[in-house]
């Protein structure tokens, strides 16, 4: 029964107004695509071809369609591993006509990459853009410099470089470790190689010694990249921090690389504004492969919730392969919650490194006279020896807004004056005016009590001439000296390294706030590992600072890898054994400061890494992660192997820790579709890990096995609801005849509920006020069968609160027989959607997927699609919004437009997780209601 001249208009305004995004182009480059064409050998001998043929042959099939493309990237090195071209096409030419072209493999949209943005601190607003202090200035000659002086191997012993202490690094370098030998690319937004400590100069005989630039300054995405030999910018200091953590070279600062003798190369990949697209990635990485580089570390921030599918995935893969070790950042995005994996950080031979708090301050000694030393935060000392005396605004270290108004007219002059303030109650900034306004030179600013730690401050415009932090307790003991000590308190800030072993008693040594959380909806381990990345002290463009991000983190396991590349050389360690190595390796941290419970290995991994232990480990383990599935595919067997590269045997025993349980969902699944974006804790539900044998005796350079078997899972309905994921460590302590005993841990976790039930489609109104999905026009919600106008079409809204494998948008006859399992009208009440009579009749959906009838499709991608963003999203809030001008294509690849005055309806289909792809029963699925075009 065809709805023939529907007349009535039934349209529900609703009363909240919903933003209509312009979705497409914040997250993906406009119009353009990686068309990915089929070379594999067979294929190409078949049909006669060579792969640089099948590209043109392909191209020209495009064009053949009367498509105008450019192209934007070629790929054409590997042909076996990813073959193709980014093209960018005109308005209209959707994703699934290219992927109907002939010789046409798999298509993608290209997406913007944003790097992992620094997160934000509360209370902190920058007051300048460079966020740093400036070393002495630079001379031109600096700029001329055609070599590099490299410090010798002993100007790095005596390490007490806080990342370093607490990473075992420092003992590596004391030794002389520093990764010579080995070749590292980073691919960032560019260097400032002048910056003396970089080594002041760019090509053979620098410290940069090689490099290239993808894009230009005024790259942004969207617009033409302008490719150049060189990889210099000052315009973001972000890739110059990144390439300090690995290289810096020894200074009078005592700040260090991770492997400042490894060669280092830079792939510039953004613009000045941070934003790079994923086909410069692959380009970038392809670039590496061919230089000949050994470890590469990856800025990406987009994210994929699956393992190993994206392009910028499947290259990474394939460099692991060609041994090629990717470490990864896991991205700043804990605030989306669980099940955040990003690429191409998720993968199976990638190493994606989340961030944690370092143990230690960065800080410098600030003197007291008669009174020993006060530790301040700052990128380099003050320098400043005249002598001023400690001045407080508020003598009660409670205050809640420390001048966060006006100073009164009573202050004395603050001009000769260190000027101590407490933190909160307002922005940094804030304060920093009206004490400057009061006539202040030098403000110390201390922290709240338990409160996450300080950012870097800046002096910006403020007219301050120095500005630092200080912790809690040392703010407190400085107010008790400024009441004891009427006549005043003498403070100088003299010139002098970092000091080491400051502790930061607030998150010192647990995971950060920011470091994404896993694992991929495959369920495998994310992220990977973690290191030091907040408050990290580096080079920037002229200086150093302090930036915190798993940007920062992911570069020291990057050049902790060189180090142990550069020394256990002759093991030829494959990437994915080096990752193994430094997971098993690796120190478990607490979920919270000084707590006994450790923390989710979804937050942490397999731990904090401990390059000394990884470099004195002779036993190798596999796999380095127990991935126990979910309870619909539960694999609670595993299989340890024991590798003894040992010259003796070594006995080896078994016992298991358990950490942090987390949920997924707030109440459960049947009231929250998103996941929470403050997952709670939950305590571990009970199992029982037993082992095949208690102990294994493995001879030198022979291997064994051992099986873990997890039994008597039980969780409540609630909390299985609630999606939670358990986790622990196996501790594997082996003792051998020389009687050293070496400690291993091996993460394992699971999901104690079924990935199947996990809500794909948001049927929320979280996103937009009225509930998902939708069909509208304007403003204007269909609630009934509807006639529209193509130049008033309407548009269709919904979002993923949860990836899928498979998603398909298609416009259907209006009298299709197909029941959604999401009513047709949800808006404003479910109450309007029983009284749809097109939900009431009862229809008898197909049971198979591909039995269902379809005019032709809107947006059918090969691709998994991520779930979409909570927070930190374009929006917030990510959707996807699909105007309905009437084209689609059909089966065969040719366009189709809709006729006038027959009734239409979209279906949505989302395949749950794990579920088969073949059945119609697998999808969420929603039909909306009618609606015909007048002409
Ligand atoms: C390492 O990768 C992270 C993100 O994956 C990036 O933010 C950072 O800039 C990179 N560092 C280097 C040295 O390439
Ligand atoms: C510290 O200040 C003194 C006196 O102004 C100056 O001579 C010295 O060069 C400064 N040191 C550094 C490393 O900037
Ligand atoms: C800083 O002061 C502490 C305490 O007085 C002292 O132990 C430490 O050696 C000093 N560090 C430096 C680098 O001056
Ligand atoms: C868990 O099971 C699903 C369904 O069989 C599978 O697709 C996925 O790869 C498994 N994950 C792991 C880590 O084994």
């Amino acid at each position: 029964m065809a709805l023939l001249a529907v007349a009535l208009v039934a349209l529900f305004s609703v009363s909240a107004a919903f933003q209509q995004h312009d979705a497409a182009t914040s997250r993906y480059v406009r119009n353009s695509y990686f068309v990915e064409v089929d070379a594999s050998s067979s294929s190409l001998s078949k049909r006669g071809l060579t792969p640089f043929a099948a590209l043109s042959r392909t191209l020209a099939a495009v064009e053949r369609k009367g498509i105008k493309y450019t192209v934007r990237q070629r790929f054409e090195s590997l042909p076996d591993v990813f073959h193709g071209a980014s093209i960018q096409v005109p308005d209209g030419v959707s994703l699934d006509e290219l992927s109907k072209i002939d010789g046409v493999k798999r298509v993608w949209p290209v997406q913007k990459i944003y790097l992992p943005r620094e997160p934000a601190v509360d209370d902190y607003v920058s007051t300048s853009s460079m966020a740093s202090q400036r070393l002495a200035k630079r001379t031109s000659s600096s700029f001329e410099k055609r070599a590099t002086t490299f410090p010798p191997a002993s100007a790095y012993a005596g390490d007490t470089f806080y990342p370093h202490v607490e990473t075992g690094i420092d003992g590596l370098h004391n030794s002389g470790i520093l990764g010579a030998g080995v070749k590292i690319a980073v691919l960032d937004s560019g260097v400032d190689y002048t910056n003396p400590i970089l080594g002041g100069c760019f090509g053979p005989g620098c410290h940069i010694s090689f490099g290239y630039d993808f894009c230009g300054d005024n790259y942004n995405g969207d617009n033409t990249p302008v490719p150049d030999d060189d990889p210099f910018t000052t315009c973001t200091s972000h890739g110059t921090h990144v390439t300090g953590i690995i290289g810096a070279l020894a200074n009078q600062y005592g700040v260090s690389g991770v492997a400042p003798q490894a060669t280092l190369g830079h792939y510039r990949i953004t613009g000045c504004n941070e934003i790079a697209s994923d086909d410069i990635m692959v380009a970038a990485m392809m670039r590496a492969l061919h230089d000949g580089v050994d470890v590469i570390n990856v800025s990406l921030g987009s994210v994929v919730s699956w393992t190993n599918n994206s392009p910028t995935q499947i290259m990474a893969e394939y460099l692991a392969s060609q041994g090629v070790a990717v470490v990864a950042s896991a991205g700043n995005d804990r605030t989306e919650g669980l099940f955040f994996a990003e690429g191409p950080a998720a993968g199976l031979a990638t190493t994606a490194v989340g961030a944690t708090d370092p143990i230690y301050w960065v800080a410098y000694n600030a003197t007291l006279r008669n009174r020993g030393t006060v530790p301040y935060m700052s990128p380099m000392p003050f320098n400043i020896t005249r002598t001023s005396l400690l001045y407080f605004t508020s003598t009660d270290p409670n205050v809640a807004s420390d001048a966060c108004t006006a100073l009164p007219s009573s202050t004395p002059s603050l001009v000769n004056r260190v000027v101590v303030v407490r933190r909160g109650g307002c922005d940094f900034a804030v304060k920093l005016n009206n004490l400057a306004k009061a006539g202040a030179k030098i403000v110390l600013i201390y922290n709240s009590p338990n409160t996450l730690t300080l950012p870097q401050f800046n002096v910006g415009t403020t007219g301050l001439e120095a500005v630092g932090g200080l912790r809690y307790e040392d703010g407190v003991r400085l107010l008790d000296l400024f009441k004891s000590t009427p006549r005043g308190q003498p403070i100088t800030f003299p010139f002098g390294p970092l000091v080491s072993g400051v502790v930061d008693g607030v998150t010192g040594g647990t995971a950060s706030y920011y470091s994404s959380y896993g694992p991929t909806n495959d369920l495998n381990l994310y992220p990977s590992i973690t290191a030091p990345g907040t408050n990290i002290l580096s080079t920037v463009v002229g200086g150093l600072g302090i930036m915190r991000g798993t940007s920062q983190s992911s570069p020291l396991v990057a050049g902790a890898y060189a180090l142990i590349l550069s020394q256990r050389k002759n093991e030829n360690l494959s990437p994915q054994q080096l990752k193994s190595l430094f997971m098993t390796t690796s120190a478990p941290i607490p979920n919270t400061y000084g707590s006994s419970t450790l923390d989710s290995v979804i937050s942490q991994g397999a731990g904090r890494i401990d390059v000394g232990a990884a470099l004195a480990a002779k036993t190798l383990i596999t796999p380095a992660v127990l991935e126990l599935n979910d309870t619909g595919f539960p694999s609670r067997t595993q299989r340890l192997t024991l590798s003894n590269r040992n010259s003796d045997a070594v006995t080896y025993t078994f016992s298991s820790t358990i950490a942090q349980g987390m949920a997924t969902y707030d109440n459960g699944v049947q009231s929250d579709v998103i996941p929470s974006t403050s997952p709670d804790d939950i305590d571990t539900p009970l199992f029982r890990i037993s082992y095949s044998d208690n102990s294994v005796t493995v001879p030198a350079g022979g291997s064994a096995s051992v099986t873990v078997v997890f039994t008597a899972l039980r969780y409540s309905n609630q909390q299985t609801a609630e999606f939670p994921i358990y986790s622990g460590f196996i501790d594997v302590r082996g003792t051998s005849a020389s009687a050293q005993v070496q400690a291993f841990t091996v993460p394992f976790f699971g999901l104690a509920s079924r990935m199947i039930d996990m809500p794909v489609l948001d049927t929320t109104g979280a996103a937009l006020g009225p509930n998902l999905p939708f069909l509208a026009v304007g403003q204007d919600i269909a609630t009934a069968p509807i006639t529209v106008s193509r130049s008033n079409a309407p548009t269709v809204f919904f979002r993923l609160a949860a990836g899928t494998r498979r998603l398909r948008v298609d416009l259907v006859a209006g009298d299709i027989d197909f029941q959604g399992t999401i009513p047709s009208v949800t808006n404003p009440t479910s109450r309007l959607a029983k009284r749809s009579k097109n939900d009431l009749r009862p229809r008898a959906t197909p049971a198979l997927f591909n039995d269902v009838p379809t005019v032709g499709s809107i947006f059918a991608p090969d691709y998994y699609p991520p779930r979409d963003y909570l927070v930190n999203g374009p929006y917030p809030y990510s959707d996807y919004e699909y105007t309905l001008d009437g084209k689609y294509t059909n089966k065969d690849g040719t366009p189709g437009t809709a006729s006038a005055g027959v009734s239409y309806r979209v279906l949505i289909r989302a395949l749950k997780i794990t579920a088969d792809p073949s059945l119609s029963s697998s999808y969420e699925s929603w039909l909306s209601t009618p609606f015909q075009y007048s002409s």
